[in-house]
């Protein structure tokens, strides 16, 4: 033995310090051949489907030879003293490697003449790998002292290789949890935000926003079917020029691959785009504008294909099939939120046009008064929406400013049609109709929080109007709301008895009367909103208010 044992056990012991697979290789190998004056070592480690042994690393090799190790793996079951090694998990010494079936016709005319060890790698009585030795016959054979030496040194080896490759793969499993868990929370958060929304946009820009933090992809698009057609929903690009195809309301026609996924109802998938022949005129716009990977999910639901959504990665080959499953998911609690919300649509649509009815009818009550209901109805949203305020409570305000007059169904129809302004003796009836209102359409359950506002549309906010006399922040905000949108709309309609204000005029005599008739910061909200946009028409025939 060429080394000093104690040399060995210092040299060895340092393995166990390595946190590295291939530094613990390097290190064995080049200890092995300092310890045995070796010519070649080499260590081929059992791969991942335990059915090969791979070349990890061999030392003394000429460069050419170690190309050529690096590339050959030795496959046990081919190689019959191999598998009496890994079989019997003991030694083989052989006198001249070069007349070993251990090794390829190269190896042995290079190693022609040396004398070959090789012995297995064992951790826990299962073989991981397989260490060669070729030394020159100028030495002895490898004696039995010498070969007690290397396989604990090998074993020792092993030992480390196995704890660094259990705790790899105990963090690679951690950062895979992390991913999932990352991943399913996002998907939670990404349904109850759907969910929870009934609006078509809403759902839209969440879902995209969610599919951006799981997936990086440059292009999203949503698909979606109208009237047997595949059309453009949205579309959300990052970093690249969105292609004139992908407008919203863009037709899709032919066989791209979006309408291919949408009539198979499965998912496509295309990576290398600039490199496919033959793509479809929409797929090429596309490749054009830079995307390369590219990747369509259907968005069913009920069983039925209702869009696609549609993702585009500027580098190729992305789109694992990891990322295709989370987006899968996200893709199908869309379909489902997306079909709730077009459901909710459709029904509230309908209730809509049926109040819209029942206010037109006491809008045609009055010539007066046509089409107040409705104009009320889109200011008071339109100034809810400015003053910042959630989807639902703008809708409360928007059905409230419809439904304001609705009462007035219950006064004699000669005070409504009035063309002269009302005398004290006519005010007490008119002043009814918030509460007759409210009696009108506190039967239907739906419209319980839109009562307030019909309620308290005549309240002023210094505390002087009517029904109740309620003063200030006590007033329901939504009925603060309507009331600066009625008595707007009764200011620039024109009456019998006078002309309608111009708008500025109206603006000014609700400047006015800010603090007194009106909340401030709603006529204050209100005054910016106008300025904003151009006065609207709102000279109509004379409203009564
Ligand atoms: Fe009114």
């Amino acid at each position: 033995m060429p080394e000093t044992i104690d040399k060995i056990i210092s040299l060895s012991g340092r393995l166990t310090e390595m946190t590295d697979v291939d530094e613990v290789l390097k290190n064995l190998s080049r200890l092995l051949k300092k310890m045995l004056k070796s010519s070649w070592t080499a260590i081929y480690l059992l791969d991942r489907e335990q059915r090969d042994f791979a070349p990890a690393r061999s030392y003394g090799l000429p460069y050419s030879y170690q190309q050529m190790f690096l590339t050959m793996p030795l496959a046990s079951g081919k190689i019959p003293l191999l598998k009496d090694i890994v079989h019997n998990k003991h030694h083989l010494q052989i006198h001249d490697a070069g007349e070993s079936e251990l090794l390829t016709p190269r190896f042995r005319r290079l190693l022609h003449g040396l004398t070959l060890l090789a012995l297995p790698m064992v951790v826990r009585n299962q073989v991981m790998g397989v260490v060669f030795i070729a030394r020159s016959r100028e030495y002895p054979h490898f004696s039995t002292e010498e070969i007690d030496i290397i396989k604990s040194v090998v074993s020792q080896a092993a030992l480390v290789v196995s704890h660094i490759r259990l705790i790899d793969e105990s963090l690679d499993m951690a950062v895979e949890m992390a991913k999932r868990i990352d991943i399913i929370l996002t998907l939670d958060g990404i349904n109850k935000a759907i969910s929870s929304s009934l609006s078509h946009e809403k759902i839209i820009e969440t879902s995209i926003q969610s599919i951006q933090r799981i997936i990086q992809c440059e292009l999203v698009t949503v698909l979606g079917e109208e009237k047997g057609r595949l059309v453009v929903t949205a579309t959300h690009g990052a970093g690249i020029q969105i292609p004139e195809s992908l407008g919203a309301g863009k037709n899709l026609i032919g066989n791209s691959m979006a309408a291919t996924a949408f009539k198979k109802g499965e998912s496509r998938y295309l990576s290398f785009l600039s490199k496919k022949r033959r793509l479809h005129p929409f797929d090429s716009t596309l490749a054009e504008a830079g995307i390369e990977s590219l990747l369509a999910i259907p968005l069913v639901s009920k069983n039925k294909t209702k869009g696609v959504l549609l993702l585009g990665n500027v580098q190729g080959g992305r789109f694992v099939r990891d990322d295709a499953f989370a987006i899968e998911k996200i893709a199908s609690q869309m379909a489902v939120a997306l079909d709730n919300a077009r459901l909710y649509e459709d029904m509230r649509n309908l209730f809509i046009s049926t109040v819209t009815s029942l206010a037109n009818a006491i809008d045609a009550k009055s010539p007066w008064t046509k089409g107040h209901s409705e104009r009320v109805m889109r200011i008071s949203a339109d100034l809810a929406m400015e003053m910042g305020f959630d989807e639902e409570i703008i809708e409360r305000v928007r059905l409230g400013g419809l439904l304001h007059d609705i009462g007035k169904i219950g006064i004699i129809e000669a005070l409504l049609e009035k063309p002269t302004k009302l005398s004290e003796d006519e005010f007490p009836p008119m002043r009814l109709h918030p509460e007759k209102g409210v009696a009108i359409l506190s039967p239907i359950d739906q419209l319980k929080d839109v009562l307030p506002g019909i309620l308290f549309h005549h309240e002023r906010y210094d505390g002087k109007g009517y029904p109740k006399g309620l003063k200030g922040e006590a007033i329901p905000l939504e009925a603060r709301i309507i009331t600066v949108a009625d008595s707007f709309d009764a200011m620039v309609s024109e009456r019998p008895y006078k002309k309608g204000y111009s708008v500025s005029q109206a603006l000014s005599e609700l400047r006015k009367k800010s603090g007194s008739q009106f909340d401030p910061k709603v006529v204050t909200q209100f005054c910016n909103y106008m300025k904003k946009k151009s006065p609207p028409d709102y000279h109509y025939p004379p409203s009564d208010n």
